[in-house]
């Protein structure tokens, strides 16, 4: 069956009041589009976990920190359709700026303290704009359940927050990151990458796990296990670490020795393209989902 797409907030509340009322639970995934095998496994979670599935596709150019970044994202839209058709999503909406953002002058949600570092660091006002789309879409959708990637850890962690202090009524659900055969973190951005430079974009993925085995193995100095990881990163020219980081599972705030689970996380630019990834890990071999959330 094909998804209903609907470019209206008006429109979409209107189709949900009926789901609602027949007593279908709602999940929603929101996305930015240009959807892939990992935004896949985020829709067949919610697929098979509730009764009606939206998909919110939107660009949305409050969390971009660069303008060419926002030109350049692609919106695929007719295609991305598809995709969601052939998953069984109920409804794809797919508002205009102006319908998100009719006036200039609004209110914006700011979380502190999980937002500071990684990404928050070298990105300013990008998890802000995150927390307030996100908080935007769950007040138009009001879904039981809304689904993000753990690719995307630290913006989980910012809307887990957002959620429970504000006092949202939806559960959040994290979904693991679904990668390449080489490892490669799926991501929209890797269709920018050059043959040569898809060739090497894996390494990030290598020097993470570097890192998680060493933790595994028993390592607990964080400046130790960063030294091993970037060896890796520098043996290629081509391409320039943001970041590298060993931060607490929960607060995202960077780790002294390291004595329970952590994450490690890492930005790199290859060419014009800027990759994300992280891992979970646990001290000595503990499986991480034992004693993290995972
Ligand atoms: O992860 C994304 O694609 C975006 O940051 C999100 C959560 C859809 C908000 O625009």
């Amino acid at each position: 069956m094909t998804a209903q797409v609907i470019p209206t907030i008006q429109e979409l509340r209107g189709a949900l009041a009926s789901i609602r009322s027949a007593g279908r639970t709602i999940g929603l995934v929101p996305t930015m589009g240009a959807l892939h095998a990992g935004h896949g496994r985020l829709i067949e979670t919610a697929r098979r976990e509730t009764g009606c599935v939206v998909v919110s596709i939107f660009v949305n150019p409050i969390q971009f920190d660069r303008s060419d970044d926002y030109e350049r994202y692609p919106r695929p839209l007719s295609i991305d359709v598809e995709f969601c058709s052939a998953r069984g999503v109920d409804f794809v909406f797919a508002p205009s700026a102006k319908e998100m953002y009719p006036d200039t002058e609004r209110a914006f949600v700011e979380v502190a303290g999980v937002s500071e570092h990684l990404c928050g660091q070298f990105r300013p006002g990008h998890f802000r704009g995150v927390a307030t789309v996100v908080l935007k879409l769950l007040n138009i959708v009001q879904p039981d359940r809304a689904y993000f990637g753990e690719k995307d850890a630290q913006q989980l962690a910012v809307i887990r927050r957002m959620v429970s202090d504000l006092n949202v009524p939806v559960a959040i659900v994290e979904v693991p990151t679904v990668r390449d055969a080489d490892g490669l973190a799926l991501s929209s951005r890797n269709q920018h990458l050059s043959p040569e430079e898809r060739r090497i974009a894996p390494m990030l993925s290598l020097a993470l796990k570097t890192a998680r085995d060493l933790i595994s193995g028993g390592e607990t100095r964080p400046a130790a296990i960063k030294r091993e990881a970037l060896r890796i990163l520098e043996e290629y020219s081509e391409v320039r670490v943001e970041y590298l980081e060993i931060v607490g599972a929960e607060d995202m705030q960077p780790t002294g020795e390291i004595t329970g689970p952590v994450r490690v996380a890492g930005a790199i630019w290859i060419g014009k393209t800027r990759l994300i990834d992280n891992v979970l890990c646990a001290p000595g071999g503990a499986h991480p989902t034992q004693t993290a959330r995972g």
